[in-house]
């Protein structure tokens, strides 16, 4: 079975889909990661997130990168919201997400296009999301936990302009699947989200 989970920053998408891989003993890639790996590519070699050759010549990233703390702060998720706008770089981490999704077996993979481009069949698609506001004050504790000094007002600002990005870019945008089930996550509880995905799953497995 394929599961796909897309949506925006901070929605709960990560923590939904370890949960759901978890549940149902599948393998899970967390698809962001490649284009934060990317973004942070292009930041190590001094180039520009903004052009397209730039970003395209960032592919190649090592794969110890992906292991790089650095990928998780917001300036990473920021510059990867940009390279990910360049058609060629979405082209060139497509087969690597193909091949992921399609092993035997199955798997959960999270993103933003992955029901609509990556895995356009996949048994259970899921689209989570939250209001801006509650993204962003999830962000905020978390950082906060971290140690970081920022503002809500700031992080507010950083999602909107991010979500902007992902969703009005011509290619892959940030859309639901129109077979998606849509989780708002922005009243529920960590557990209470990850209830609702396995639920939603369940039922989806149920009527293919
Ligand atoms: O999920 P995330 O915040 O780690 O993703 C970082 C950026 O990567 C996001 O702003 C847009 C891009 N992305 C994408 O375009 N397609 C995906 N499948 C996953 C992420």
């Amino acid at each position: 079975m394929i599961i796909a989970v897309d949506g925006p920053t901070a929605s709960g998408k990560g923590t939904i889909a370890k949960a759901l891989a978890a549940h149902f003993g599948l393998p899970h890639l967390d698809t962001g990661l490649l284009y934060r790996a990317v973004g942070r590519q292009v930041f190590l070699d001094g180039g520009d997130p903004d052009d397209a050759g730039d970003a395209l010549a960032a592919v190649s990233f090592p794969d110890s990168l992906l292991g790089d703390p650095h990928l998780r702060n917001e300036e990473t998720g920021g510059l990867a919201s940009r390279v990910s706008i360049h058609p060629p770089v979405r082209q060139a981490l497509y087969d690597r997400q193909r091949s992921f999704a399609t092993q035997a077996g199955g798997a959960v993979l999270d993103g933003r296009d992955i029901g609509t481009v990556i895995a356009p069949e996949a048994q259970a698609k899921l689209f989570v999301t939250a209001s801006v506001e509650a993204r962003a004050r999830r962000r905020f504790l978390e950082m906060r936990e971290r140690g970081v000094e920022v503002t809500l007002a700031a992080i507010e600002d950083d999602l909107q302009r991010r979500d902007e990005r992902d969703r009005n870019r011509d290619v892959a945008p940030l859309v639901p699947a129109p077979d998606a089930m849509v989780i708002d996550t922005s009243a529920l509880g960590k557990e209470e989200a990850i209830a609702a995905a396995i639920h939603a799953v369940e039922s989806a497995a149920a009527s293919t």
